[in-house]
């Protein structure tokens, strides 16, 4: 599955029914709830790649403004930068000169037009392919990314899969429930195994950010459009996700009817509960910073790329008039660039949010979603699932 070339510097590559609509237009609802060292090897990688972006270059440059040391250019893994936000931050992060891309992306030439579409420099990238649907591929990227030599200050865990309209599951190649094998399980392993690159980085703020989102809350209005998220015990998941042909269920709660809007929500109650537990597990002995955040409503994104037409066409003038939660991709990707490199983010455990005016807050999440127990009991059937345990 994985492509033979998975690994490029940007300097080469230039190569339903009513009610659903109803429902899920309500459901994104944006509503205001209110030490390492660097191996020779990998400079010269990094180097070479920022070769045509003389701003920063990896191990000298940006005198920071309260102290005369020098911060060398971070880089920050973004998986699902091909589109929508993560293209959106990727863009903001190389545009600072401070950070250098990679792309982590299942559609290499994809994600190849997307940098040049978006004007991002040649050099101030690169991309690798990764499909979170295989935990191959995941463990593929991980060695392909360590064999390029750079080191990782930032893991961005974005890409993500929506099934509004599914009503039977469809399967990833280790045979779990798709939208919660691609966008839980598949990132539980990436940032599992990159806790030990992000452990080694020298960089002055190390994070592992996983997105969440609002619709996985149940204390929102949003988050109590139904089908509301709930894992229930967990019973499907503990089972494996295969499905009735394998006698179990797709869901996680173990329910017997496939809800593909249901599954996402729940996959994103699993990545605010992974970061939770990341943070509760390693924060204090590694000092990296763990985070999640609801970006906004961005409505345009490929996100609902699976929704009926007449949802995608009114979708997002309903946000921008209506509900007036309508977040651009630009601005969502300044948002998340915030979250990988401003120092006043830096706090970890935090699912941040932003106001009206988008200023930032530290978010409360549903109490499922906050629940310690929970958080413990997925990460143990995660690692059992994801061949870790
Ligand atoms: N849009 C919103 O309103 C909203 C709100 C809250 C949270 N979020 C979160 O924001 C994140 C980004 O969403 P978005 O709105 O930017 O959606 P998007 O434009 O569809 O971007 C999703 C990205 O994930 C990638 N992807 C999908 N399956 C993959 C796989 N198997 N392996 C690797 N990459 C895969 C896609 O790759 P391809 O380009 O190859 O398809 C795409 O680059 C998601 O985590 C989402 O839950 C979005």
């Amino acid at each position: 599955m994985a492509l033979q070339a998975t690994l490029l510097p940007s300097t080469l590559s230039s190569v339903p029914k009513k009610g659903h609509l109803v429902k899920d237009t309500a459901a994104f609802l944006s509503v205001p709830h209110h030490k390492q060292r660097l191996h020779a090897a990998s400079l010269s990688v990094v180097r070479a790649q920022v070769a045509t972006a003389p701003v920063a270059t990896p191990g000298a440059s940006t005198a920071s403004k309260d102290s005369k040391k020098t911060v060398r250019q971070g880089v920050v893994v973004i998986t699902g930068a091909s589109s929508g936000l993560g293209l959106a931050a990727a863009k903001a992060l190389s545009e600072t000169g401070k950070w250098h891309v990679v792309m982590a992306c299942r559609d290499f030439l994809k994600a190849a037009k997307a940098a040049k579409g978006a004007g991002m420099a040649d050099g101030s990238y690169t991309i690798m392919h990764l499909d979170l649907a295989s935990l191959d591929s995941v463990r593929q990227f991980v060695d392909n990314f360590r064999r390029a030599g750079m080191p990782l200050d930032s893991l961005v865990c974005n890409a993500a899969i929506y099934r509004p309209t599914a009503r039977t599951p469809t399967f990833t190649a280790d045979g779990y429930e798709m939208s919660v094998g691609v966008n839980h399980l598949g990132h539980f392993l990436l940032a599992r195994l990159m806790l030990h690159d992000l452990g080694k980085s020298d960089y002055p703020s190390r994070r592992l950010i996983i997105l969440g989102s609002i619709t996985g809350n149940t204390n929102t209005l949003a988050g109590n459009i139904p089908p509301k998220a709930g894992l229930g015990d967990l019973r499907g998941l503990a089972g494996g996700l295969r499905g009735h042909n394998h006698n179990g269920s797709a869901m996680i709660d173990g329910s017997d009817t496939f809800d593909g809007a249901k599954a996402y929500k729940d996959s994103k109650i699993c990545n605010m509960l992974t970061m939770q537990e990341l943070h509760r597990r390693y924060h204090e002995d590694t000092g990296i910073t763990f985070a999640s955040l609801y970006p906004g409503c961005i409505a345009t994104t490929g996100l609902f790329r699976e929704h009926i037409p007449l949802f995608r066409l009114l979708f997002p003038p309903f946000q921008r008039f209506i509900t007036k939660g309508f977040v651009s991709e630009a601005e969502s990707g300044k948002r998340l660039a915030q979250v990988v490199s401003d120092p006043s983010l830096g706090k970890s455990g935090v699912y941040w949010s932003w106001n009206k005016d988008s200023a930032s807050f530290e978010n409360q999440l549903s109490q499922e979603a906050s629940d310690p127990e929970k958080a413990r009991k997925l990460w143990e059937i995660s690692e059992k699932l994801v061949g870790l345990a």
